[in-house]
């Protein structure tokens, strides 16, 4: 297939690029502008040339996947030299996303044109790289280093309309962008307009501190990163360089970042994030349930987040409680949430009012007859579920969708209530469920196929990255979870001190770390665990009742004050010295010595474990793939994107040096915690990795 053709039309010459889904820059293309570029250069017949792309965008980059396999000639820059150099002018015609090498392709032309809705970007630091092909000089150039630095370091793209206030388009054109782009070559030509080669033109910088206060202010947001400190380095160069040599500054700091391990994992969580939505054995083209209106059930925490969702995308809510004083409240944080969001200007009047207007307080379960899908968030207490979905069972249409959102219990027995297991599916919102990307869903054994594609649709509907996973009690996000609390709480009782071990979870690239995030999560709501699991404890797990002792003294972590840290009146963390107390007294009870502990110990000990149950999951068959896995830690825990998540951070140490430290931990430890799964030494001693 012929990617790229040239074609006249009168005195301009139409450069068409024809590479779908997204006109990626692949050699081929790269190949084929190369050579029309000259043929237009070459035909005297030809006054001036467009540069267009057929389908839903303009070329929205590289082809990411060739960073992988190693680019081939023709490279980038030396095409858009070629074009920037050409003395017949060359026009950029934008629609959809000029995102990336697309953009850079677009600031190579000397004008551009877009039509309203197009939107233009340098998103390359997401995916852990920076502009490569002279975007990073020749922006600023265009546009000032402040707006440049923005876009570059960020990597958000920005409207048309911005673009035009900046300088990076000229014309906006309504109507046919073909039409209105060859209309405006003509007018450059009919005009003999100056050529405007960005790369001749100056990077202004009105501020003198630029660099440095950008840097700073980015330093808390970005950390651990290394592309967007290297965007800023790529932007300062523009300022002080010519521009040949601050194109080679560019490559040196691309070529940095490309092969790192971060920018890999980036990559990979950029393909995962696309990936992941798809059912492994599930056909495409699987019919989905049609889902006009949606009923939730208890407006605790939860609920009301699930709500929230549903109505910000317009979809009707009926909100069931069981009495009125609950559902009082609920409603009452529903509108406060959003009025919140309108006092910080994110959010029009009108677009709450709408919103709120979408959402149906109930008391009755007959409320719930015309739902095409219901999802329950009441209480995690299997008695409290069978009442529920009993009452569904009776209440709901037949093909309504029942869903339940817990996060730990059965879903196979929860299907048994109902005389419609194939109905029932689950969905794991993470907490608070309408700001958390994450959802896990549930297939039950006997869940029909087009009720997991249709849970699958609307969570990415409901703007959520839904993952399909197996019943097992906590799924795949919370199982992993529990084994790192419970070493966390062994690596206190031996000798380390809450701080330390978060820190150095927090160092690695976590938000916060584990016992953090335990007080966060609320401590009761693992103590409870505890209680009813304690039996098939381990005697090491049952002795290490830190989480009992803490919890007894009324203290659950933020919401009360105290935890295993003391927070203020805004939850900010503090050590306390009784629990400090608490810990040393605990481990002398129990006759343990404690003993100075390594941050690596502490690392090994909390991400080994989760990546050791990861393959447990895995073997069987609870994940299907290990991205799905890695997906789950990235965006509903806050793994660090640029570690790619637990399993593929496992393959970058190499599984033989994990499989090495697991026995290492099983001698010193036991094998009820440390034993290695079967997949994980199989793989490590085959010298593969989970991909
Ligand atoms: N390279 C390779 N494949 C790409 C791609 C790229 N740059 N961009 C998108 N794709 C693929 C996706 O993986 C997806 O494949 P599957 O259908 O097999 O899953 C398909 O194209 C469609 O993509 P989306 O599902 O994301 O479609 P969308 O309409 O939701 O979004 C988009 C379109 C906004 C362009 C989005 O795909 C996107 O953000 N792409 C990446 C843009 C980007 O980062 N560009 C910079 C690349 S790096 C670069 O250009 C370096 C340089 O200096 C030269």
């Amino acid at each position: 297939m012929q990617v790229v053709s040239f074609s006249k039309l009168g005195q301009i010459g139409l450069i068409t690029i024809d590479n779908p889904p997204v006109n990626a820059l692949s050699q081929a293309v790269r190949a084929g502008l190369k050579e029309a570029v000259t043929q237009g250069i070459a035909d005297s017949d030809v006054k001036a040339m467009v540069v267009i792309c057929a389908g839903r965008t303009f070329a929205a980059g590289a082809d990411i996947r060739e960073f992988e396999t190693g680019m081939k000639e023709p490279f980038l820059p030396p095409v858009l030299s070629l074009i920037e150099n050409s003395d017949k002018p060359v026009i950029a015609a934008l629609h959809g996303t000029a995102l990336g090498g697309g953009m850079e392709l677009a600031l190579g032309c000397h004008f551009r044109v877009a039509v309203g809705k197009a939107k233009i970007g340098l998103p390359e630091v997401k995916l852990g790289i920076l502009p490569g092909a002279g975007g990073t000089q020749r922006l600023p150039r265009l546009i000032g280093a402040e707006a440049a630095l923005k876009m570059i370091a960020e990597g958000n793209p920005i409207s048309a309309s911005q673009a035009k206030t900046w300088g990076a388009v000229d014309e906006i054109i309504e109507g046919d962008l073909k039409e209105g782009a060859i209309a405006f070559a003509e007018k450059v030509l009919a005009e003999k307009r100056p050529l405007r080669r960005a790369s001749q033109l100056t990077a202004k910088v009105d501020d003198p501190d630029l660099f440095e206060r950008y840097t700073s202010s980015i330093a808390v947001k970005q950390r651990g990163f290394l592309a967007p400190f290297n965007c800023i380095k790529a932007v300062r160069a523009a300022t002080e360089l010519p521009f040949e040599q601050g194109v080679e500054r560019e490559r040196a700091l691309f070529l940095e970042l490309v092969n790192s391990p971060q920018s890999k994992a980036q990559r990979h969580v950029f393909f995962s994030e696309r990936e992941v939505t798809k059912i492994p054995g599930l056909p495409g083209d699987t019919p989905i349930r049609d889902i006009q209106s949606i009923g939730v059930i208890g407006a605790g925490a939860m609920g009301v987040g699930i709500a929230l969702c549903c109505a910000n995308v317009g979809i009707p809510v009926v909100l069931l409680e069981m009495n009125q004083e609950n559902l009082d409240r609920g409603l009452a944080v529903i509108r406060k949430t959003y009025a919140g969001s309108v006092g910080k200007g994110r959010l029009k009047q009108e677009d709450m009012d709408r919103r709120l207007a979408l959402i149906t307080p109930t008391l009755s379960y007959g409320d719930l007859s015309n739902a095409d899908l219901v999802i329950e968030a009441v209480f995690e207490d299997l008695a409290v579920k069978k009442e529920v979905f009993s009452q569904l069972d009776t209440v709901c249409k037949p093909g309504a969708i029942l869903a339940t959102n817990t996060s730990y219990l059965n879903l196979n027995e929860i299907a048994a209530f109902t005389r419609r297991p194939q109905d029932v599916v689950g969905m794991h919102f993470f907490s608070p469920a309408n700001v958390m990307k994450l959802l896990e869903n549930v297939r039950g054994d006997k869940t029909a196929p087009d009720v997991l594609a249709t849970a699958q649709a609307i969570g990415k509907k409901l703007g959520k990255l839904p993952v399909m996973v197996g019943v097992c009690p906590g799924f795949v996000g919370n199982r992993m979870f529990m084994p790192r609390l419970r070493e966390s709480f062994f690596l206190l009782e031996e000798g380390a001190s809450p701080q330390q071990i978060d820190q150095a979870m927090f160092d690695f690239g976590f938000p916060m770390g584990p016992l953090a995030t335990a007080d966060m999560a609320g401590l009761d709501i693992a103590w409870r665990h505890r209680k009813v699991n304690y039996e098939q404890l381990t005697p090491r797990e049952q002795a290490c009742n830190l989480l009992d002792k803490i919890c007894e003294l009324g203290r659950y972590g933020q919401k009360t004050g105290a935890g295993i840290y003391r927070y203020d009146e805004r939850r900010n963390a503090a050590p306390d010295p009784l629990i400090e107390d608490l810990i040393v007294k605990h481990s002398a009870e129990r006759g343990v010595t404690r003993r100075n502990i390594s941050d690596q110990e502490i690392l090994e000990r909390c991400l080994y474990v989760m990546i050791n149950e990861g393959a447990k999951i895995l073997e069987e068959g609870v994940a299907a793939r290990p991205l799905d896995i890695d997906m789950i830690w990235v965006f509903g825990y806050g793994f660090p994107v640029y570690r790619g998540g637990p399993m593929f951070y496992a393959d970058q140490l190499g599984l033989a040096t994990v499989y090495e430290a697991l026995l290492r931990y099983q001698e010193q430890l036991g094998a009820e915690f440390w034993k290695p799964a079967p997949l994980l030494e199989k793989l490590a001693k085959e010298g593969k990795g989970f991909y």
